[in-house]
């Protein structure tokens, strides 16, 4: 199978040519290799062929893309950003990048597509509360969590949720640019996909984390920030109170998860949540990767993120029955992995331009 990586360079990207390469396929990785992202690291793997270019370009698509078998399509902005200035870059990077490979892909008569969407694409999800049962909770307003109100309210009556598991049939409600831009990256790739009769899978990560992480830039994830901090000898600042709930994945099931997609959906747009079905505590995330560098106790700060979602935790059976796929990697393990490796994952490519 011949198969193009749009962001192929990053860290997911590198792990996923990685993978996709031992399984025995052919890749081309389109990258951009934006220096705010990747600054001198971001090489994919050797054994992958490079084409330096950005996927709102018809000529570096119309380039990368003849002879593909499928697109597995990662190139985007990622993490909360700075502030509103970052909005036209979201919206460029990931909405109009997106609307031009898949345009390009009809005219080059490619239509099977992996993307990488994101669990934030539910917001909160749904909590349960006691008298109501499943319901949403409302959006956290600036002054409940200057308060120390961290957790969701039952939109019907005020009383604290208990986090549930959302299934990919709960209704969508992005928080922030990012969020919402994974959103508009899933009606594209749907809409393509029903009117040009191509397949999409639409893998909705959890909380990605491992070897290649991006490290000190605004874009980097807690895990990461966590690390930076234990190696040098800084506790890590848990925000809020540590009990917000996410699913941390290791990289290389999300890679595998995506190679999986790649080799076998078919048939119209599908949404999978791609977690371990395990929700930790931020607090206890840090916990963990405190002991693995024998690093100083995390302190919890009660700062906090105006766009962050309290819990972010899903069900992925769906990933598991229609496709075969579940996570493998041991949490601790993982945690002691990221503490203790180099953030690099393999040697550099040539590269084709
Ligand atoms: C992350 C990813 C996003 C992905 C999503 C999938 C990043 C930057 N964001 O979003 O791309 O789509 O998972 O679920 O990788 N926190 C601290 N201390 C810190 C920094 C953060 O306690 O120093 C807390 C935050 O308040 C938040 C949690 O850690 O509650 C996770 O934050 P972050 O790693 O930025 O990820 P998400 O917003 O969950």
């Amino acid at each position: 199978m011949r198969v193009v990586v749009t962001g192929g360079a990053g860290f997911i990207g590198q792990h996923v040519v990685a993978e996709t390469l031992r399984r025995g396929h052919d890749v081309l990785v389109l990258d951009s290799l934006r220096e705010d992202v990747h600054g001198q690291h971001g090489c994919p793997p050797s054994g992958a062929r490079l084409h330096l270019g950005d996927v709102r370009q018809t000529y570096d698509l119309d380039a990368a893309l003849p002879g593909a078998d499928v697109v597995v399509h990662l190139a985007a902005k990622v993490g909360l950003g700075v502030d509103v200035s970052d909005l036209p870059d979201y919206a460029s990077n990931n909405d109009l990048g997106t609307a031009e490979l898949l345009a390009a892909m009809a005219r080059h008569r490619l239509n099977r597509l992996v993307l990488a969407s994101s669990m934030v694409v539910y917001g909160e999800g749904l909590g349960r509360c006691a008298e109501h049962g499943p319901v949403r909770g409302r959006p956290r307003s600036e002054y409940d969590l200057a308060q120390g109100q961290f957790e969701p309210e039952c939109v019907r009556c005020g009383a604290q949720l208990s986090p549930s598991l959302v299934d990919e049939e709960a209704p969508s409600d992005p928080r922030n640019a990012y969020a919402a831009s994974k959103l508009a990256q899933e009606h594209y790739a749907t809409s393509w996909a029903r009117e040009t009769g191509g397949s999409a899978a639409l893998l909705r990560y959890h909380n990605v984390y491992g070897p290649g992480m991006p490290q000190g830039t605004p874009y980097a994830g807690v895990a990461s920030i966590f690390t930076s901090a234990l190696r040098d000898g800084k506790a890590p600042r848990v925000f809020e109170d540590g009990g917000q709930r996410r699913d941390f994945v290791h990289v290389r099931d999300i890679a595998a998860a995506t190679v999986t997609a790649a080799e076998r959906h078919t048939g119209g747009a599908r949404a999978f949540n791609v977690g371990t079905g395990v929700p930790r505590t931020v607090g206890e995330m840090a916990a963990s990767l405190a002991h693995a560098l024998h690093g100083p106790t995390p302190v919890v700060t009660g700062d906090y993120r105006l766009g962050d979602v309290r819990h972010i935790t899903a069900n992925s059976a769906r990933i598991l029955d229609e496709l075969g796929w579940m996570a493998r990697e041991d949490f601790d393990k993982g945690m002691a992995e990221l503490a203790g490796l180099g953030q690099t994952v393999s040697a550099p490519a040539v590269a084709a331009r």
